[in-house]
């Protein structure tokens, strides 16, 4: 059985924060709308329900029919959630004097209480709503208030309802994880089992149901999100995929061939575009690093339109789209979603609807949803790159040498990183974030080799910590791998003779050079 715990969405914009908080307790959650409760589904073991933009006065208010499942699930409500609970048993909820909004602190009412096991006294929330309860129905009780809230939250026991109106799923809630993991893994009884094996189970079956027989066009990068999505699809639909990986020429050494045949043997329908006559054409001669990365992207967008219009019936566009692409920043009124990057006008023009099943995940849970469809580690463990490749590694022009001589440095480094392990038993490779190898063509500095001086360019290493790329710092590399990587490239590469080590971290430098 796959314990779940049903989150109820009243339209609030922090909703989809609560299923990933539930997520990060290994348990399974499903969010709802608020009026499509599940019937005869043995797998609930609690239900949530969310804030909402409503009051529960308004007219056009969400109402829900409680019977549902109060009484026969413990139930967590919050903000608008709090409220509606309230208000439909009989207490009072009436406007705020004042927006009630911002930073708060606890008081409890009760010594232990399970919602509140662990918190810290005077434990930091976050408030935000119009409407307050004014007063409790009968059999509620109130277990926390702050300042200006009287019921911060509240308890009904023979009901197995709990409230509060604040919002635990939001960082400045200082103890929300804390709270919500009470609530699904105490009060619930949440065994933390959710695996990548029920997202895939899952997953599949709502693509089968969702794309029918339609056919449906992805975009491949060689990048872990787009493989494992393609991968999942591919489960789901088969052949009524069509994969399309275009090569602009500065993807790494021997990588458009080596990422194909991983693909082909994953079974995937992929059709290999090779473009690198166009990038480097349309690169010739531009130096300026944005300039660069325009021409890049409309050349790509170029060739995969012309591609995917050939598929003539497709109906969808399938994107590996992850969670945290869809974040841009996080506030209390929720989460402003940043516009998909789609790929050039398709969408439009070919009416081609989205489609991405990886939306809900964050990069770990990608992995390992790789990982249970059995796509080979390598894959799956892949560093980050970025769309146009290797030319933002180059600084100056672009040629198709330039190229050469930075994918040989590169594969020096990355092999080595796979090849040296440290003492823990992990490689230095799955150690960092990212790395790779930067030619700086514009500057050139003497050396000798044997009894020759040489005048070429140097290139930087660079490797990174990070979380989440917004921020890195320089990895600490142990010097016997830097010095062997130093010499492997320099006596292998033609055309470098000094390499460097950059040792900046982002802020205030980022992790690319252009
Ligand atoms: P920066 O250089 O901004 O990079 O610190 C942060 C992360 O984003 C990647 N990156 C890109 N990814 N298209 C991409 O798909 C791009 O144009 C691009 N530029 C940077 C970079 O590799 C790092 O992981």
């Amino acid at each position: 059985m796959q314990q779940k715990i049903v989150i109820l969405d009243f339209g609030s914009q922090t909703t989809q924060l609560i299923g990933r908080r539930v997520r990060e307790m290994d348990t399974f959650c499903e969010i709802l709308p608020y009026n499509k409760f599940p019937k005869d589904d043995n797998n609930i073991i609690g239900v949530i329900l969310s804030g909402s933009p409503y009051s529960v006065y308004d007219q056009e208010a969400f109402r829900v029919d409680f019977s549902q499942f109060i009484g026969k699930y413990p139930v967590l409500g919050i903000c608008y959630g709090a409220q509606l609970m309230a208000y439909c048993y009989g207490g009072k909820v009436e406007p705020a004097g004042s927006r009630e909004y911002g930073r708060a602190h606890l008081k409890f009412f009760e010594a232990e209480n399970p919602l509140f096991k662990g918190f810290e006294p005077d434990s930091q929330v976050w408030m935000s709503h119009g409407d307050t309860i004014t007063q409790l129905p009968e059999g509620f009780h109130a277990i926390a208030s702050t300042e200006d809230v009287k019921y911060a939250a509240y308890a009904n026991l023979e009901k197995r309802i709990w409230a509060v109106q604040y919002h635990p799923e939001v960082h400045h809630s200082l103890q929300g994880f804390q709270l919500l993991r009470n609530f699904v893994v105490d009060i619930c009884g949440s065994n933390q089992s959710w695996s990548a094996s029920s997202f895939v189970e899952t997953t599949v079956r709502e693509l089968k149901e969702q794309l029918g027989n339609d056919r449906v066009i992805l975009g491949l990068s060689g990048g872990v999100d787009s493989s494992v999505c393609a991968t999942l699809l591919n489960r789901a639909i088969g052949k009524n995929l069509t994969c399309i990986f275009v090569d602009h020429g500065m993807l790494r050494k021997h990588e458009f061939e080596k990422v194909m045949d991983a693909y082909k043997g994953l079974g995937l329908n992929v059709i290999g575009v090779d473009a690198r006559d166009k990038f480097f054409h349309d690169l010739a001669g531009v130096t300026e690093p944005e300039e660069k990365r325009k021409i890049i992207g409309r050349d790509f967008v170029e060739v995969f339109d012309a591609e995917a219009r050939k598929i003539k019936d497709a109906k969808w566009l399938a994107q590996g789209t992850i969670y945290p692409d869809r974040i841009e920043s996080l506030n209390i009124t929720g989460k402003v979603i940043k516009s998909h990057h789609n790929v050039g006008g398709l969408p439009e023009e070919m009416h081609l609807q989205l489609c991405e099943p990886l939306k809900w995940l964050f990069k770990d849970e990608v992995r390992r949803v790789g990982r249970e469809l059995g796509m080979p580690e390598r894959l799956i463990k892949r560093h980050p790159f970025p769309g146009p490749g290797l030319a933002v590694r180059i600084l100056g022009e672009i040629t198709p040498e330039k190229v050469r001589v930075l994918q040989d440095a590169d594969d020096i480094y990355i092999e080595a990183m796979h090849n040296y392990v440290c003492e823990d038993g992990e490689t230095l490779y799955d150690k960092v974030w990212q790395a790779g190898v930067i030619l700086l063509s514009p500057v050139r500095s003497v050396g000798v080799m044997g009894d020759e001086r040489t005048y070429e360019n140097p290139v930087a290493l660079r490797a990174v910590t990070s979380m989440d790329a917004m921020t890195a710092d320089w990895a600490h590399l142990p010097y016997d791998f830097l010095a062997k990587v130093s010499n492997d490239i320099i006596n292998k590469v033609k055309g470098v003779n000094r390499v460097c080590y950059d040792i900046s971290s982002k802020p205030p430098s980022t992790i690319e050079w252009e």
